[in-house]
Parts: C-alpha cells; sequence; structure tokens
C-alpha cells in the first residue's frame, strides 16, 4: 500500500477510485500481502511435514478462502458454518481441522460425514459425546487434545487463551489422564496434540515456553504408550498495529523447530492455525467523511464506517491506523493545511462506537479516509447493528480489482424475518 500521484493505492488500484465504483464503506484486501505472510510461513517449513490451516474466524469471505485452498493451506475452522464455507470454497476436507470449546453433536456429524482431518477436543465430556457419535456413525474420529500450557502471552485479555483461568483446553496437569481416556475409546483415534495460547502475540518467549511444556506433554504421553502423530502448535502470531515488532513468521518458526529438533522429535507432523498474521495487514477500510464537529472537549470526525463494520476499536480498545487516501500534500495544494486532533466516530448510536481516538488528520468532509490492518476480524466480526448494511469486499491483483461481496441492502436484512 503506498501513495501513488498522491492518491493510496492497494496494489495498482487507487481506493479513490474503488470507492467512486462500489460507495463506502469498503474493504479492500491486497491479494500480494496475503500471499507474501502466507510464504513467510511456507518459508519457514520448506522441507518439512508441515500443514499450515488458515484460522478462518479471522476474515471467511469465500474468495479470500479460495485464494488460501488454492495455494495449498488447510483450515482451522470452529463452527459448522465455517465447515459449509469453506467446503464451498474448494478446501479439501482433509486438511481440515475442527477447534473449539462447544461442538454440536450436529457440527460433530457434519464434520465426520466431510471427513475432516482432526477434531481439536478441548474437554473430557467432549471426547465423551464425540465417542458416542462417531460409534453411531460406524466412524472413527481422529483426535488431538488441546492443552493449556498456562502461559502468559502478554496480549488483551480478551484473546488470552492458554491461562489457567481461561475456558479453553484441558489443563497441562489432566492431560495424560485425557489421552489414557481418548486411547480407551473406540470410536476416536488418537492423532496429535494440540495448543493455542493468544492471539496478537509480539513477543516470542511465550511461543518457546508453550512450545516446552507441550514437548513435555508428548514426551509423557508417548512414555504411556499412545503415539503422538501431530503437534498443533496453533495460532496468535501478532501483526504491526501501532508500532507493534512480532517476529517474522520464518524467523519465529526457526526457533521453534530447532527447539523441537533438539528435543528429538523432528519426525512428527507439524500443523499451526494462523488466522490475523496471515490476513490482518492485507487489508484497508475506506470511509467516508460525513461531518467535522467541534464539541465542548473534543473535536469529532464522523465516518460512514462504524463499530459494526470495526468492531475492535471497541470490543478490545484495538488500535487501527486512519490516513487520508488522498496524500496530505495534495490538498494543500488547494487550501491551507489544517490538522486536527480527532475522535474519529461512526454513526452507531452509542459512545463506543469509536475507530481511533486523538488523532491528527487534515481533513473535510467528503473525503476519504483508510483505515489500516482491517484484513482480519473486521467483515468476519461485522454485524447488521442499527440496521446498517455490511460493507462491500474488493479484492485486488496488481491492476485488477474484484469486487468480492456486494454491498448489503435493508431488504438482505429483513428476508430471514417474518411480520407477525
Ligand atoms: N486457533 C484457535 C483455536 C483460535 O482460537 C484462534 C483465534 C486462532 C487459531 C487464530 O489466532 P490468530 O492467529 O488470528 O491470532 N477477535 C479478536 C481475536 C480473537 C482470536 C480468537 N481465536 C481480535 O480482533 O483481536
Amino acid at each position: 500500500m503506498a501513495y501513488q500521484n498522491a492518491a493510496l493505492h492497494v496494489e495498482g488500484v487507487s481506493l479513490d477510485a474503488l470507492a467512486a465504483q462500489h460507495q463506502t464503506p469498503l474493504f479492500v484486501y491486497s491479494k500480494a500481502a496475503m500471499l507474501s505472510a502466507l510464504a513467510s510461513y511456507q518459508r519457514g517449513f520448506a522441507g518439512r511435514d508441515a500443514l499450515i490451516c488458515y484460522a478462518m474466524k479471522a476474515n471467511s469471505s469465500l474468495a479470500v478462502l479460495q485464494l488460501f485452498a488454492q495455494n495449498g493451506c488447510g483450515f482451522d475452522i470452529v463452527s459448522g458454518g465455517e465447515l459449509a464455507r469453506v467446503l464451498k470454497a474448494g478446501a479439501d476436507p482433509q486438511k481440515v481441522i475442527f477447534s473449539g470449546v462447544g461442538k454440536t453433536r450436529a457440527e460433530m456429524r457434519q464434520a465426520l460425514e466431510a471427513g475432516i482431518a482432526c477434531f481439536n477436543v478441548e474437554s473430557i465430556a467432549e471426547l465423551d459425546v464425540l465417542n458416542e457419535v462417531a460409534l453411531s456413525m460406524n466412524r472413527i474420529a481422529s483426535i488431538s487434545l488441546r492443552v493449556n500450557p498456562n502461559v502468559d502471552p502478554k496480549t488483551h485479555p480478551y484473546i488470552s487463551t492458554g491461562l489457567k483461568g481461561n475456558k479453553f483446553g484441558i489443563a497441562h496437569e489432566e492431560a495424560l489422564g485425557a489421552y489414557r481416556h481418548a486411547a480407551s475409546l473406540k470410536g476416536l483415534r488418537v492423532a496429535g496434540i494440540d495448543c493455542h495460547i493468544g492471539s496478537q502475540i509480539t513477543e516470542v518467549t511465550p511461543y518457546v515456553d508453550a512450545m516446552d511444556r507441550v514437548l513435555d506433554l508428548v514426551s509423557s504421553v508417548e512414555a504411556a504408550g499412545i503415539p503422538i502423530h501431530h503437534i498443533d502448535f496453533g495460532g496468535g502470531l501478532g501483526i504491526n498495529y501501532n508500532g507493534d515488532t512480532p517476529p517474522e513468521a520464518d524467523a519465529l518458526w526457526a526457533q521453534l523447530l530447532a527447539k523441537i529438533d533438539a528435543r528429538g522429535f523432528r519426525g512428527k507432523q507439524l500443523m499451526i492455525e494462523p488466522g490475523r498474521s496471515l490476513v490482518g495487514n492485507a487489508g484497508v477500510c475506506v470511509t467516508e467523511v460525513l461531518f467535522t464537529k467541534q464539541g465542548s472537549d473534543k473535536n469529532f470526525c464522523i465516518v460512514d464506517a462504524a463499530m459494526n463494520d470495526l468492531p475492535r476499536p471497541a470490543m478490545y480498545q484495538g488500535f487501527h491506523a486512519i490516513v487520508p487516501c488522498s496524500a496530505p500534500s495534495k490538498p494543500q495544494l488547494t487550501r491551507p493545511a489544517q490538522e486536527v486532533i480527532y475522535d474519529v466516530v461512526g454513526p452507531v448510536c452509542e459512545s463506543g462506537d469509536w475507530l481511533g481516538k486523538d488523532r491528527a488528520l487534515d481533513v473535510r468532509a467528503g473525503e476519504l479516509l483508510a483505515v489500516l490492518s482491517t484484513g482480519a476480524y473486521c467483515m468476519a466480526m461485522a454485524s447488521n447493528y442499527n440496521t446498517r448494511g455490511r460493507a462491500a469486499e474488493v479484492l485486488v491483483d496488481g491492476d485488477t480489482a474484484t469486487l468480492i461481496r456486494v454491498r448489503e441492502t435493508a431488504d438482505d436484512q429483513m428476508r430471514m424475518e417474518r411480520m407477525l
């Protein structure tokens, strides 16, 4: 993403042009950025038996899934809906793994019928139910147990998952017993071990600590006579939102693979479940300034995107950079520079509806802004609050822009409803 002739471009296409054609708010994704993020993982695993399962919850738009499927990815799903979506996008079911703490029997059946690779099971109770469902279908479900290594990923509490107090996984101390139980159930086949400690992790240490604890368990489970075929190390690698400096995927994995080798587990298949790091920085949201307003304490820049399109600030106080779609130098040619400190807010009727606080911007009504790093957990978490239609999405490949989701209308939103 860069300014060319004073206009912000994604690859070879200007955001002004896309907004004129498709209106705003508009999500714009770069195919090259997604593939380059994937390539970093692929480089990291070169020569290894490894499967990259894109955690599709980060961005589950069909064309995005298609792109990853066409480039060799497997998928990490967390619902029957995600399974239906990913199969529609052309994924190989044998490269699909199913995570999540609350799978329903219907979802288990759907996944067994599709022939997915593995269930990441999070409790003894889930083991028993999956066993029952598999036996009733005359199938055997491959499972790995998601263990909770109790390490602090040093991220926002809502997206920390590997600490003792979290609802996720099976406690480290109980894992061996759970494996023994799983191995005794006729409808299950123990395939692997799984962990995921949190999201937007920007340090290496929590990963290394979690890997140590997982490998300790592999040793003790195998010593108990239960072979572990694969190690699934989850996702969680952070991206740069606001000067964050997470390691590159290939550099992180060079360290983790060295540890795996040093501890004698080189022969194991590896799986990972990255979401944000594959798509987060490949997307921007273009929004139009509707009004600027001087409040008694603050100035507000009111835009046409809102918390229903971009929920991360409201939910996690997430930071997204906000920049003008026209280079700052351009307006200065036609009018004097006028940078003002604004809270950038949406039209939704809540004070929580803000996209950025205290941002210095030189903007006027009718101008366009780009909210950056919005490829992950934005459209996938978008809602219809205030009966706002969900935004359109465009995927850019070089000079070509493809509309991959049309803007939702009020009729679309009311289609599933019935009057009294
Ligand atoms: N695997 C499991 C089991 C997960 O729960 C998640 C994310 C991932 C993989 C992918 O993690 P990632 O590589 O994307 O960090 N909505 C929040 C993030 C929620 C993450 C949920 N689990 C946000 O916008 O920050």
